[in-house]
């Protein structure tokens, strides 16, 4: 055992059918400190958290922890020894309320008898106000957004008062307001000796949160080194194997004529007010703003996945009404949403199936049965294009890493042919060899003559793959600027516009 090691892996080796997920790899994590682990899509990162966390049992290696080797059968048996984790797929009892989450297979006893609701509901709002959370523990879990569910696992995994507590992506899914109060805590935790080891594609994240970095590549070791001597290019030459000199492809897409025009669009219920703007044919158009802006808003709205409160929508100046999602899609508009790995997947699907959903009426052969070979070109088609690590295509989608289960859905929403194209965070949980991919895709489809709007929250995206962007700020576009000719400052200014 290595000094001053709170856990120790060492040589850890996992496979599943197929897939070589694991070899050899070893991690040590030091008390009092954040160790990030880094990795493309499907490197391995959590599968080696998963054979900590007793979730996967690993084929060789060893674990020490605390001087103590383990080698946890379960998450229950990991959670009573010291280690917590926060999955990267949230795993929830939607229809239960959130303190029932919170104490699910542990609920509180008194001398072997079980504590009444009066006093869980204590217990809960006690950790909520150590962390801060703002939730009502008597919330139905469904009923909350996703991010708010997030804060919950957090809340969660940090009141089993762990050693060690993993974060897998914990950020994927959270506003700007809460990765803070997210940092804080965790600098709390760090404070209080514990180890944590903490996963994300976000490079700004990794290198103002963390002590020691990790890489991983293809299941296996890479480096180890302290954050403070690493800079981005070397966590991304590590990562990936090679230099990547250029984070976007060269822009080939010019804007032809106006398609659609949008006037004075407003939600119902949120706070979209008197958004008006056009996209041109092969034009890409970005929506720049902080959280709650509208900037998700305007997509909703757009696709009728919400109740719009007034406004005009004229596509190739015919007005249209794109009610609902699926008017929408019929109109040749689709949509993906930000939370899509929360609400997007057919789990227990293969790939294939996740891939071909929401385009069936494209492979019906005489309006019968379906065309086998078409969705099994179509899916090849996704599998290339995005780079999905998978055995295959009968791969049920909840065995590949989290970031290629993104691309899958990606794949699904391009093969709808729409005209216009709406995307709300099209990288999130991407890693930075596949985000070129996607970009390249985006600036294809333009190419192609295809309208795309696209909602980020990471500027050097917008600048680097728009051609215009509109900025919201407080629910109304603030601005209007071309992406060649402005700059961050710019659209931070006008983002605080309303603020
Ligand atoms: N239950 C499983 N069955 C089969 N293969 C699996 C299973 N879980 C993971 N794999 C495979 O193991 C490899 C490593 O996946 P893992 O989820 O650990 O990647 P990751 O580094 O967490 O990636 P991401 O950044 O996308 O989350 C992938 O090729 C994945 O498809
Ligand atoms: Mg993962």
């Amino acid at each position: 055992m290595q000094e001053n090691a709170l856990l120790e892996m060492r040589d850890i080796s996992k496979e599943f059918p197929g897939v070589k997920a694991l070899d050899k790899v070893s991690l040590t994590v030091r008390p009092g400190t954040v160790h990030a682990l880094m990795g493309e899509n499907g490197a391995g990162k959590s599968t080696l958290m998963k054979c900590l966390f007793g979730i996967y049992s690993k084929d060789g290696g060893t674990i020490v922890l605390d001087g103590k080797e383990v080698n946890f059968k379960s998450s229950k048996e990991a959670l009573e020894n010291g280690v917590a984790m926060v999955h990267q797929e949230l795993n929830q009892a939607l229809t239960r309320s959130v303190q029932d989450n919170l104490w699910l297979g542990r609920y509180p006893t008194v001398g072997g008898i079980m504590v009444s609701e009066g006093i869980m509901r204590k217990k809960t709002k006690e950790i909520f106000s150590d962390l801060e959370v703002e939730v009502d523990p008597s919330a139905i879990m469904r009923t909350l957004p996703v991010s708010k569910r997030q804060m919950v696992e957090i809340a969660k995994a940090v009141s089993y008062h762990s050693k060690i507590i993993v974060f897998d992506e914990p950020t994927s899914s959270l506003t700007e307001t809460e990765v803070e109060h997210l940092f804080r805590i965790i600098n709390m935790l760090r404070d209080q000796g514990c180890g944590i080891i903490y996963i994300s594609h976000k490079m700004e994240e990794i290198l103002r949160i963390s002590d020691d970095v990790t890489i991983m590549r293809d299941g296996t070791w890479v480096a180890t080194r302290p954050a403070k001597e690493l800079t981005m290019d070397e966590i991304i030459k590590l990562m990936v194997g090679r230099e990547l000199t250029n984070r976007f492809p060269p822009k080939t897409n010019e804007p032809g004529e106006t398609i659609l025009e949008v006037e004075h669009l407003s939600g119902k219920y949120t706070r979209l007010r008197d958004a008006s703007f056009q996209l041109r044919k092969g034009e890409i158009l970005g929506i720049a703003g902080l959280d709650g802006s509208g900037r998700t808003e305007v997509l909703e709205n757009l696709f009728g996945a919400m109740t719009k409160g007034g406004g005009v929508i004229k596509l190739h100046g015919k007005t249209i009404q794109n009610r609902t999602p699926k008017e929408s899609i019929k109109n040749g508009f689709a949509l993906l949403t930000e939370e899509r790995r929360a609400t997007g997947i057919f789990g227990i699907r293969d790939i294939r199936e996740n891939t071909v959903i929401s385009n069936l009426n494209s492979y019906l052969m005489g309006g019968i049965c379906l065309s086998d070979k078409k969705m099994k070109e179509d899916t090849d088609w996704a599998i290339q294009a995005m780079h999905i690590k998978t055995p295959g295509q009968s791969t049920q989608i909840r065995a590949l890493s989290g970031g290629n289960q993104q691309k899958v859905i990606i794949g699904r929403w391009l093969l709808t042919k729409p005209e216009v194209l709406l995307l709300d965070e099209p990288t999130r949980g991407i890693d930075v060899g596949a985000k070129y991919e996607i970009y390249q895709l985006i600036i294809d489809l333009a190419n192609q003559g295809k309208g795309v709007v696209m909602v980020s929250s990471e500027m050097p995206e917008l600048l680097g793959v728009c051609d215009r962007i509109l900025v919201m700020s407080g629910g109304q576009v603030a601005g209007e600027v071309d992406a060649k000719n402005t700059s961050q400052e710019e659209i931070l200014t006008l983002a605080a516009k309303y603020v």
